[in-house]
């Protein structure tokens, strides 16, 4: 599922919630059929009740008596109940329909995002297989043909594409590894490097000038192989398993991380020029 996909079925389920919250809520608070008296309504009615039954005063004046009246009974419709036959009085209501609405408008999208980021991914998106094109095309981005090199960056697969050239393979730290695709038949193959720093995770930008990748965090180097140079940084950067298929698309495998441990000797010269950082 895509991080487009789990927004949209995050919000859906928030409007939903808050639209039956407001809805449960408005109907409650409409008129009802049913009277309800609560306890501060019995002690009214017991008041109200005793007021009414009153006969009216006698008159103190004899000589301006008024005419004398009927004991005034108004009938009382309200029915008295008990607590359990009143069940949810509105202030529960309101406070189960508010707990309701805002823990499941908070908790129902954090779940879904939850299982959104852990189902697996089977085709498509980081972590799968990803077919970032023909690797004729790739390569001649990568390496011109006027002896310079461009680091080409990958978003679906986070990673940078670099050249290697196959002869240099053995005796590296990458020799028996599926890290390199396309260096058949004298051309030059292709790495793919994870753009995660191996020390603490920050993403490693090349430097043009250096001719390698220099992270911002805390300093660690890498030549254009990804081979580590200094700081502290345990190892290579990571890269990814690559195949090419049937079609001659470079396809970048997300789910396979390969580590090497840090270069003895580097398959590429490092600095070659001044430092970015
Ligand atoms: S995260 Fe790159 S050097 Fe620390």
């Amino acid at each position: 599922m895509s991080a487009t996909a789990i927004l949209i079925t995050s919000l859906i389920a928030v409007g939903v919630v808050v639209a039956a919250g407001v809805f449960a809520v408005a109907w409650r608070r409409g008129p009802s059929a049913s009277p309800i008296v609560g306890e501060f309504d019995r002690k009214a009615a017991k008041r109200d009740s005793s007021a009414k039954t009153k006969t009216e005063p006698e008159p103190v004046h004899a000589e301006v008596a008024a005419p004398a009246h009927e004991p005034i009974t108004i009938e009382d419709d309200r029915i008295e109940i008990s607590a359990t036959e009143m069940g949810v009085t509105r202030r529960k209501f309101l406070n189960r329909a508010l707990l309701g609405v805002f823990g499941i408008g908070f908790l129902g999208p954090l779940g879904i995002s939850m299982v959104a980021f852990m189902w697996p991914k089977l085709s498509g998106g980081f972590g799968s297989k990803i077919n970032v094109g023909p690797i004729a095309d790739l390569r001649s981005k990568v390496v011109p043909g006027d002896g310079t090199i461009h680091p080409l960056f990958v978003a679906e697969a986070q990673s940078w594409l670099v050249p290697m050239d196959g002869a240099l393979v053995p005796g590296s730290s990458f020799e028996g590894l599926p890290v390199v695709a396309g260096a058949d038949g004298g051309d030059t193959g292709l790495m793919a490097l994870w753009q995660k720093c191996v020390h603490l995770g920050c993403r490693v930008p090349e430097c043009g000038s250096s001719q390698g990748f220099e992270c911002p965090c805390h300093g660690s180097k890498y030549n254009f192989h990804g081979e580590y140079d200094s700081g502290p940084a345990p190892r290579n950067l990571d890269r990814f398993a690559l195949e090419v298929d049937a079609q001659g698309n470079l396809i970048v495998d997300t789910g396979t991380v390969l580590e090497t441990p840090r270069a003895k000797i580097k398959t590429i010269a490092y600095p070659q020029g001044p430092s970015c950082l």
